[in-house]
C-alpha cells in the first residue's frame, strides 16, 4: 500500500535540483531533431497548487522555488532564469507564484510532434490527479509499475530514449530494483538518457549505487 504524496514536499530544494536537472537534459536533447521517447516511472500528479492542503502543512517550497522566483528579476544565471520563465508560464497569472510543476509538466512542454511521453503512477489518488492535469495527446499516463512498465518497453521505437526514475522509497528493495532497471535500460538502449534520484533520499550513498550499476554490467 503506498503512502507517499509529493504534495507535501512540492517546490522543495530537492524538487528544484532534480527539476532544473531535468530541464537541462531537455533542453540539451532537443538540439536534435530526431524523436525521443520520455518515460517518467513514478509521475506524481503533475502540477502542484501551493494553496493546496498537504503543501502548505510542511510549506517546503518556502526554501526551494519560493526564494529564487522572489529574486528572478535579479538573477543573471541563464539556466536559472529560462527555467524560472518556463514556471511563470505554468500560472494563471504568470506574476504571481500559485502552482509548481511536476516531472509530467516539465517532460509535457517541450515535447514536440515526434515525441512521445509515457508516464506510470502507481497510486490511486495520485494518479487520478494526474489524468485531470491537460496534458498534450501524446502523454500517456498508465496507472501501474514504472519500473516494470519501463523495461516492457525496451527498445523504444524512437532513436532517442530520456527516462526519469524518482521513486519514493518506501520499500528497502527499491533501491537495488532501481539499480536493476538502470542496468537493463543501459544494455537496451544505448542511446539512452537516465537522470535516476537515488542519492535524493540518502540512504543509498549515490557511489553505492553508480557501483551497483556497474558491476551487474560488468558481470
Ligand atoms: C517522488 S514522487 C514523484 C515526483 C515526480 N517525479 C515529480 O518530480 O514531480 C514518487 C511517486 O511515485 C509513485 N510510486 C511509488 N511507487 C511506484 C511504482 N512502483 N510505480 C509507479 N509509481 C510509483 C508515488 O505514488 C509518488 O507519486
Amino acid at each position: 500500500m503506498l503512502s507517499y504524496q509529493h504534495a507535501y514536499h512540492a517546490g522543495n530544494f530537492a524538487d528544484v535540483h532534480k527539476h532544473l536537472t531535468l530541464y537541462a537534459v531537455i533542453d540539451y536533447l532537443l538540439r536534435k531533431k530526431t524523436a525521443i521517447t520520455y518515460i517518467d516511472t513514478h509521475a506524481g500528479r503533475g502540477l502542484y497548487p501551493l494553496d493546496a492542503q498537504e503543501t502548505q502543512r510542511l510549506q517546503e517550497y518556502r526554501e526551494g522555488v519560493w526564494p529564487l522566483w522572489q529574486q528572478r528579476e535579479r538573477l543573471t544565471e541563464t539556466l536559472l532564469t529560462s527555467w524560472l520563465s518556463a514556471i511563470a508560464g505554468a500560472q494563471s497569472d504568470n506574476h504571481e507564484l500559485t502552482h509548481y510543476p511536476g516531472s509530467p509538466w516539465w517532460l509535457s512542454h517541450s515535447l514536440r510532434e515526434q515525441d512521445r511521453l509515457r508516464l506510470y503512477e502507481l497510486h490511486p489518488g495520485e494518479h487520478q490527479h494526474l489524468n485531470a492535469q491537460a496534458l498534450p495527446m501524446q502523454a500517456e499516463r498508465v496507472y501501474s509499475d514504472g519500473l516494470a512498465g519501463l523495461t516492457a518497453m525496451l527498445p523504444v521505437a524512437t532513436p532517442r530514449l530520456c527516462v526519469l526514475i524518482d521513486p519514493s522509497f518506501e520499500r528497502k528493495a527499491e533501491y537495488q530494483e532501481v539499480a536493476d532497471a538502470v542496468t537493463y535500460t543501459l544494455e537496451k538502449a544505448r542511446h539512452g538518457v537516465s537522470v535516476d534520484l537515488v542519492s535524493a533520499a540518502a540512504r543509498w550513498p549515490s557511489s553505492r549505487f553508480v557501483g551497483c550499476v556497474k558491476s551487474e554490467r560488468h558481470t
